[in-house]
């Protein structure tokens, strides 16, 4: 329901948690446009594929739900492709890699790697893959209690004041974070867990799937994908 068409171009409706730079954020010339690499490579894909986006920020614990719902088309946010996931959304072929990494306060000496972490406090952001690898350390025992937050700048922020002593990110993000505010965090283990992101449609929606990944396949050939990721990385 949530397509329509204009002048014969379909316009989907794509969900997305912006405030995750380098993939999804404000443009800080322009705060009512959002940037970034999922940004620039979807508007590619859409090019190519000859349709066209409206943007709708949510939660990205209710980007799912609102999947289901018909509310958006897509899932454009950096969303890591699970076997958890899979059973409620379609993901098209993976597009990036992005594992998690373990980050502390700068001045932290006592957490060196996930082995030091037991009775401790995590920080993630919910929903993410960082609170499900959270999670999995609260219920084997080992940290002491998870707290969970919309955005990783609220994450960060109870690192700095030692409310939570480290957090489970997405190491593109958390690295862009200490590039823009140094000396407030740094990565202690880079490589808790290896993954991609894919963009989900809901269950069975394989017409826009195909264009995903048709389009995706045609960036990556014609050089678009690699200018997006020197324009990021
Ligand atoms: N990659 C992680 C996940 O899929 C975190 C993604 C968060 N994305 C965002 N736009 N806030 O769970």
């Amino acid at each position: 329901a949530a397509e329509e068409i204009v002048d014969a171009v379909p316009v989907y409706i794509v969900g997305t948690e912006p405030y995750f730079p380098p993939f999804e954020y404000a443009d800080e010339n322009n705060s009512n446009e959002i940037i970034g690499f999922d940004v620039d490579l979807i508007n590619a894909i859409a090019e190519d594929q000859g349709f066209e986006i409206e943007w709708k920020d949510l939660e990205f614990d209710a980007l799912i739900p609102a999947l289901q719902s018909g509310q958006i088309d897509m899932i454009v946010s950096g969303m890591t492709i699970t076997e958890e996931r899979e059973e409620s959304v379609d993901f098209s072929e993976p597009y990036i890699n992005a594992g998690l990494s373990l980050a502390v306060a700068a001045d932290n000496e006592e957490i060196k790697s996930l082995d030091d972490v037991r009775g401790k406090v995590a920080v993630v952001q919910q929903g993410s893959t960082g609170a499900m690898k959270a999670d999995e350390l609260k219920s084997e025992g080992i940290i002491e209690e998870v707290i969970y937050l919309a955005h990783v700048s609220d994450i960060v922020m109870n690192i700095h004041s030692g409310r939570a002593d480290f957090m489970i990110n997405d190491l593109p993000v958390t690295k862009s974070y200490m590039v823009q505010n140094p000396g407030v965090i740094k990565i202690v283990d880079d490589d808790i867990q290896s993954d991609s992101y894919g963009f989900a449609v809901k269950n069975g929606n394989t017409e826009l799937l195909n264009m995903l990944n048709a389009g995706l396949v045609n960036v990556q050939a014609d050089g678009t994908y690699d200018e997006i990721m020197g324009k990021y990385f």
